[in-house]
C-alpha cells in the first residue's frame, strides 16, 4: 500500500462521478447515482467517505450515524486496488471514528454470496446476527452482521 493515500469527507456532490465508476465495476449489482446523491444530500444522519490515492479517488464508504447505532450503508475500493489493505484502512479510520463519537454498535448487510466481503468483515470483528431472506433484488438472502463497539 502507498503511502500517498488519505481519507475525507465527501462534501462535494460532483465525487459521486468518480464514486460511481468505483461501484459500477465493484458491484455485480451497482446502486444508481440518484439514490446516492440523494442519500447524501437528503438523509440526516448519512456521511459519506473518500480514499485518495495520487488524487484520486479509488475507494468510498457510506454510514448512517443514528445516535449509538452506526450502519454501514456502502463500501467499496476500485477493483485494480483491492487485495491491497486499503479495505482495511477505511475500515479502521471508520471504527475508530465512531468509537470517538460514542457509538455503540455497528451493523450491515452483506450478500450471503459475498466471500470476500464476508471475510473483511470478520477480520473487523463483525459476527453474523441474523439472515434477511430475499433482500436483494435478485432474491438473493443477506446477512446481518454486528460489531460491539
Ligand atoms: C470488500 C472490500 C471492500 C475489501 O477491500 P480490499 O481493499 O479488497 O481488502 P483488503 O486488501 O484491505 O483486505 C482486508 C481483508 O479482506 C478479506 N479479503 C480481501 N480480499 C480477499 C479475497 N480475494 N478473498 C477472500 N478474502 C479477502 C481478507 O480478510 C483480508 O484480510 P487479510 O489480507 O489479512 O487476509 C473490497 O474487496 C470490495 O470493494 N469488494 C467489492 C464491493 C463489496 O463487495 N463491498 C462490500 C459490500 S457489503
Amino acid at each position: 500500500m502507498s503511502d500517498n493515500v488519505s481519507i475525507h469527507r465527501v462534501e462535494d456532490v460532483n465525487d459521486f462521478n468518480a464514486i460511481m465508476e468505483i461501484e459500477n465495476r465493484a458491484f455485480l449489482y451497482p446502486y444508481p447515482i440518484d439514490l446516492f446523491i440523494y442519500d447524501f444530500q437528503h438523509h440526516p444522519y448519512s456521511e459519506y467517505y473518500k480514499l485518495i490515492l495520487d488524487n484520486t479517488i479509488i475507494g468510498y464508504f457510506g454510514i448512517w450515524i443514528i445516535f449509538e447505532d452506526v450502519q454501514i450503508t456502502t463500501i467499496a475500493v476500485h477493483p485494480n486496488y483491492q487485495g491491497r489493505g486499503y479495505g482495511d484502512k477505511m475500515m479502521e479510520f471508520l471504527i475508530n471514528y465512531v468509537k470517538e463519537l460514542g457509538c455503540r454498535n455497528i451493523t450491515l448487510e452483506v450478500r450471503v454470496s459475498n466471500i470476500k466481503a464476508l471475510n473483511f468483515y470478520k477480520k473487523h470483528l463483525f459476527e453474523i446476527v441474523g439472515v434477511r431472506r430475499r433482500y436483494y433484488e435478485n432474491g438473493e438472502d443477506a446477512y446481518l452482521m454486528k460489531r460491539d463497539l
